[in-house]
């Protein structure tokens, strides 16, 4: 029988980069809240048995609202997420249902997240306990301080990771086990490599960007009037 997985898609932060003037993942693009388009990434994936969403304090109702209009058969539950991101995975982790083995985290402003990328790296995560999907960088990547140029470090050497990233609950359970990590922490994968965890890579969707300037929603919406999918 296959294990019981559970995705935590956090959509907790304030968003701010974006200037939109409310968290970016609550901004409305071509009739749906950002967030939105996640869930139904994962919904349609048919490999979770329930989805978590994390959001930020006052948000608990409206999201709900909205996602009952989703039609799906896996519970969806929303709760309140922290001050980091890595505060809103750990609130995460103690809403999950007990019997769940494995765990995928999302981030919900990456909305062109697709169903068959999703399926790839919980099929990874089951044969290796961790897996992340990467992208090459296609620019010539150097190291930078005080505007100026340091070295150029060998792309090749290079990967961009993404989310959604799954783990088994046992592993991740662990490097959270004394709650959220005090130093700032921008994936969860960067926890496991500290214990010196085996984590799979592989290859992510180069259209699985994060939403995260203003012009990025130009991008996104381009993509999204042109797509059967959504
Ligand atoms: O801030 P950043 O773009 O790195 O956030 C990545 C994801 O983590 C976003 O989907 C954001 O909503 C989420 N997040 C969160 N709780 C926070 C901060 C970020 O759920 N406190």
């Amino acid at each position: 029988m296959r294990p019981k997985i559970t995705a935590v898609i956090l959509a907790a932060g304030r968003g701010e980069r974006a200037g939109k003037g409310l968290p970016k993942q609550f901004v409305s693009v071509l009739g749906s809240p950002l967030f939105i388009y996640s869930v139904k990434a994962f919904l349609s994936a048919g490999v979770v048995d329930e989805i978590i969403v994390l959001v930020p304090r006052g948000w608990v109702v409206y999201s709900e609202k909205e996602l009952k209009r989703l039609r799906g058969n896996k519970p969806v539950k929303v709760f309140t997420g922290g001050h980091r991101r890595q505060d809103s995975v750990y609130k995460g982790l103690l809403h999950i249902s007990e019997d769940m083995e494995y765990v995928v985290i999302h981030d919900a402003v990456r909305p062109l997240v697709t169903p068959g990328l999703i399926v790839r790296t919980v099929e990874g995560a089951l044969t290796c306990g961790a897996c992340v999907p990467v992208v090459m960088p296609p620019d010539t990547v150097k190291e930078v301080g005080r505007g100026v140029i340091k070295r150029t470090i060998p792309r090749e050497r290079i990967g961009l990771t993404q989310t959604p990233q799954a783990f088994s609950c046992k592993i991740l359970r662990k490097v959270y086990q004394k709650g959220p990590p005090r130093r700032p922490v921008t994936d969860d994968a960067q926890l496991i490599e500290v214990i010196g965890k085996r984590i799979k890579a592989i290859p992510g969707e180069r259209m699985n960007f994060k939403v995260t300037w203003r012009e990025d929603f130009c991008v996104l919406e381009a993509h999204l009037k042109r797509s059967t999918r959504f």
